[in-house]
């Protein structure tokens, strides 16, 4: 099954979980385009109903995004533009003063079988830190603390173990296994 997505790092930490589950998943290295605003459920619907005018085979798209209590829920949906433009070091200056540092984590599967577009969603709790550290994984995980460590600084399998990623993809993998008999 194809998974959808620029962004290697969403794919090898995918591979790693779709892995336990003896699913193989395979890598469509593409970008597209993605409605702004709104909840990351609708945008990954979206997405992937645009999408599936394109790709005749099922596949499935991932949306993520890093919602900071302190900031009302920012970047939130923009979490991609916001990493691309001012990045981690911009988003420790917007909470330089903020002493709730709460955060978190939420990914949403949309899996198209086809047919229909069928969404998955996990969330990771968390808080910002208040310097970068670490230098594993990808994205904002040098400043989202989980346990007194930043994601950057666990191993990928130790952050595949309690990411939102992991929470979204366990709910949509066992239940490919479980409706669809995979
Ligand atoms: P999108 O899902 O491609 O729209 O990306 C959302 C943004 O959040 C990107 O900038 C990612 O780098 C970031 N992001 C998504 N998941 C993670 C994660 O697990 N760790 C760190 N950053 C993430």
């Amino acid at each position: 099954m194809y998974f959808v997505t620029s962004n290697e790092g969403k794919y090898r930490e995918v591979k790693g979980i779709a892995n336990k589950y003896g699913i193989e998943v395979d890598w469509l290295k593409m970008e597209y385009l993605e409605p702004q605003g709104g909840e990351l459920e609708e945008i990954a619907r979206l997405s992937a109903e645009m999408l599936s005018e394109k790709i005749d085979e099922e596949f499935f798209i991932e949306d993520s995004g890093l919602f900071v209590e302190a900031l009302k829920g920012f970047p939130g949906p923009y979490s991609s533009y916001v990493f691309k433009t001012i990045g981690n070091e911009g988003i420790l200056k917007l909470m330089r003063d903020a002493e709730n540092r709460r955060a978190y984590f939420k990914a949403v599967v949309a899996y198209f079988d086809g047919k229909d577009v069928h969404t998955f969603s996990g969330k990771v709790e968390g808080e910002i830190a208040r310097e970068a550290k670490g230098t594993e994984g990808f994205g904002y995980d040098p400043i989202f603390l989980y346990n007194g460590r930043t994601f950057a600084e666990m191993t990928s399998e130790e952050k595949n173990r309690v990411s939102h990623r992991r929470r979204a993809f366990e709910k949509f993998f066992s239940w490919l296994k479980e409706v669809k008999k995979i």
